[in-house]
């Protein structure tokens, strides 16, 4: 092979080596809940705790989940199968994603909707937004796509998601934009 060969080759797989991203890692809601429980950064946790959001976890040990699992002959309890939380935890419940903090039973926390933190907490607790949404900081998505990831017919209760209606029992902001 010529030298001009092994560089074309050789050259791209360096760059996709460089360029691929350290996996971002979940962190759950205790540090978001510091500077998110009132004043300045707005009360999103102390809404979300009080939302079903926060107990998506705990719902898979109900009665009406056992039944959804029976019907489907699942060999696993729901609270520990894959195909429950995936949906019903942030990040799906797997070991590989989080960090030390994480909580599988807070269910559907704030990195679900905006991004995992590992990246962005460091620059975001100093209060730079804007470094904070360069490290992965989502702002918040309100088209209601990013909600259909979970709220669609893949889901065993699925019916109908309005996002303008949904949105209204889970709203949150910060106090300027109240
Ligand atoms: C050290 C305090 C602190 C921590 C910790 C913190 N935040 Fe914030 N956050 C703030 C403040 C203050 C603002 C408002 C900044 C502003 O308006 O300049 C903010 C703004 C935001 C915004 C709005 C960004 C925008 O586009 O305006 C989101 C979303 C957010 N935080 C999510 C989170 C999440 C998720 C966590 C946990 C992983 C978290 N924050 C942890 C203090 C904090
Ligand atoms: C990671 C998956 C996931 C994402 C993303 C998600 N949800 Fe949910 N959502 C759930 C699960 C699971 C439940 C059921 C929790 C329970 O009842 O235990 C739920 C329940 C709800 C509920 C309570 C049921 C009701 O209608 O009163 C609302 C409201 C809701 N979601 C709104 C939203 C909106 C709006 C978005 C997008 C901004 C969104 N969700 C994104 C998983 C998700
Ligand atoms: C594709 C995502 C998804 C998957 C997978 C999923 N769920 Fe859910 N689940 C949801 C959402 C979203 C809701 C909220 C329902 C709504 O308000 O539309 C929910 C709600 C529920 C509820 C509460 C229903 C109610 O009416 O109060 C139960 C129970 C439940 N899920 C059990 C399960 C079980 C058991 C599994 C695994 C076999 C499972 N879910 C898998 C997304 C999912
Ligand atoms: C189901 C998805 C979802 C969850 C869970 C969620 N958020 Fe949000 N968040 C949003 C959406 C969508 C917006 C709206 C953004 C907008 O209005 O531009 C938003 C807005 C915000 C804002 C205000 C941004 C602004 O510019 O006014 C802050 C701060 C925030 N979220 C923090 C949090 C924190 C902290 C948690 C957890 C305690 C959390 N969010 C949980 C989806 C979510």
């Amino acid at each position: 092979m010529t030298l001009k060969g092994i560089v074309v080759l050789v050259f791209p797989a360096m760059l996709l080596i460089q360029t691929a991203p350290a996996q971002e890692k979940y962190s759950g809601t205790k540090l978001c809940a510091s500077c998110h429980k009132g004043g300045k950064g707005g009360t999103a946790y102390t809404l979300w705790s009080a939302s079903r959001h926060a107990k998506a976890f705990e719902t898979l040990k109900s009665e009406g989940a056992k039944k959804i699992a029976k019907e489907r002959g699942m060999q696993e309890a729901p609270h520990e199968s894959a195909a429950c939380l995936e949906c019903h935890v942030t990040g799906g419940g797997t070991a590989s994603n989080i960090t030390a903090s994480f909580k599988k039973e807070e269910g559907v926390t704030c990195e679900a909707c905006h991004g995992p933190s590992s990246g962005y907490k460091m620059v975001h607790a100093k209060g730079d937004v804007e470094k904070s949404k360069a490290a992965g900081l989502i702002e918040g998505d309100t088209s209601g796509k990013s909600c259909l990831v979970c709220h669609n017919e893949k889901s065993p209760t699925y019916k109908s998601f309005n996002f303008e209606e949904r949105w209204a029992r889970i709203k949150h902001a910060l106090p300027e934009s109240k």
